[in-house]
């Protein structure tokens, strides 16, 4: 029952105890029951309320009743009443339900480890072959994405109007008909380039790879992306000789593919190399055997090559546009993608994956 406020007569100290000691009890039985905000909102209200609350009548009915020899005893208690009331009341509001309880916590529970990104398949890749050639001792050169008809074809002995220009697909700045056809700029088509950049400013002995984004204007499908990476090499001194360049391509495909991989290198046509070739490895998925689970191996068309890079002697003409002096030094060139080498070695079916960004396809080289 709702404890309510007596009017007192007997304002005695005995008495005074009792109705102290009856309101403390039943603040205490009404507090215990509170169990949800609105409870607890009642409860504050019925004690608390400045209009009609339980202390505001005690003010009236005991205090301000008081004969005037009781007032101080009164007074005091009323006092007490208060604070206690108070206490009480602020105590009870941890009881209502909705409350959160501090979190318990775990201490034996795994932390939250943010993920790793991982290295896309293309640079792990193109690390990955560039790898192979700096523990041979070269070095490593970057170019510009942007690049002057000059760079990257008439130094590369391509020279204006020449047919071999048509098979790199370019992709032109626009508004450079103003300039010498030289001068006007482009985006690489691939990253011999960055051989003549290195000549120009090295003198022989060279070694370098050349790793990089490239592009053509081929529309995309699942062995063709207009963007794609490339990695060059370029070794000039003097008596080097195809063997060399032979032994060092054959060593690196061995490197990247297993050691059971075997070379041939077939005749081809770059305007920067003479003589030029083209490197077919024995094909990984059927041993260069040509046939596979007793039918044609679809990876190689059943001739047991894949073909995977073009190489060549450096042209003598090339050299001349840097200034060195052919008849004193000889050097071997080459050029491979890396979208084609991470396909095969990942077992990729189309090249769309390596750009379209989907998270599923990009974790599995985590
Ligand atoms: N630049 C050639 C291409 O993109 C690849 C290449 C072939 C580079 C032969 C070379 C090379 O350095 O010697 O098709």
């Amino acid at each position: 029952m709702a404890y309510s406020v007596p009017k007192l007569t007997d304002w005695s100290a005995d008495s005074l105890d009792k109705a102290v000691a009856a309101l403390r009890a039943a603040l205490a039985e009404e507090t215990k029951s509170v169990k949800t905000e609105a409870d607890w909102k009642a409860l504050r209200d019925r004690w608390m309320a400045r209009k009609n609350g339980v202390l505001t009548q005690i003010n009236d009915l005991w205090l301000k009743a008081a004969p005037k020899d009781a007032k101080r005893e009164v007074g005091r208690r009323v006092n007490e009443i208060k604070s206690f009331v108070e206490e009480a009341i602020a105590n009870a509001e941890s009881l209502k339900s909705g409350v959160v309880p501090a979190p318990e916590i775990d201490i034996t529970l795994p932390g939250n480890r943010r993920k790793l990104g991982a290295e896309h398949p293309v640079i792990k890749t193109m690390n990955e072959i560039v790898g192979v050639f700096r523990n041979l001792g070269y070095s490593v050169e970057e170019g510009p994405e942007i690049e002057t008809d000059y760079y990257n074809f008439e130094a590369l002995n391509f020279p204006p109007n020449h047919p071999a220009r048509d098979t790199q697909d370019t992709l032109v700045i626009a508004n450079q008909q103003n300039k010498p056809l030289r001068d006007r700029l482009l985006l690489r088509t691939h990253t011999s380039p960055v051989q003549i950049r290195t000549m120009e400013k090295q003198r022989p002995p060279v070694r370098v790879v050349c790793p990089g984004k490239v592009h053509r204007n081929d529309a995309p499908d699942a062995t063709h992306s207009p963007i794609f990476h490339q990695v060059e090499g370029l070794a000039v001194d003097t008596n080097i000789t195809f063997c060399d360049l032979k032994g060092t391509l054959d060593h690196a495909m061995k490197a990247l593919f297993g050691s059971s991989v075997k070379t041939r290198f077939y005749p081809s046509f770059f305007p920067f190399t003479e003589p030029s070739a083209d490197v077919q490895i024995s094909c990984i998925f059927c041993g260069g055997k040509g046939q596979r689970d007793g039918g044609p191996c679809r990876n190689c068309k059943a001739s047991g090559w894949i073909e995977l890079l073009g190489c060549g002697m450096v042209d003598p003409n090339v050299f001349g546009f840097v200034d060195y002096d052919a008849k004193k030094v000889s050097g071997f060139a080459f050029g491979m993608g890396v979208e084609r080498i991470a396909i095969l070695k990942y077992g990729v079916d189309d090249i769309q994956l390596f750009f379209n960004g989907d998270v599923r396809f990009l974790e599995q080289f985590g």
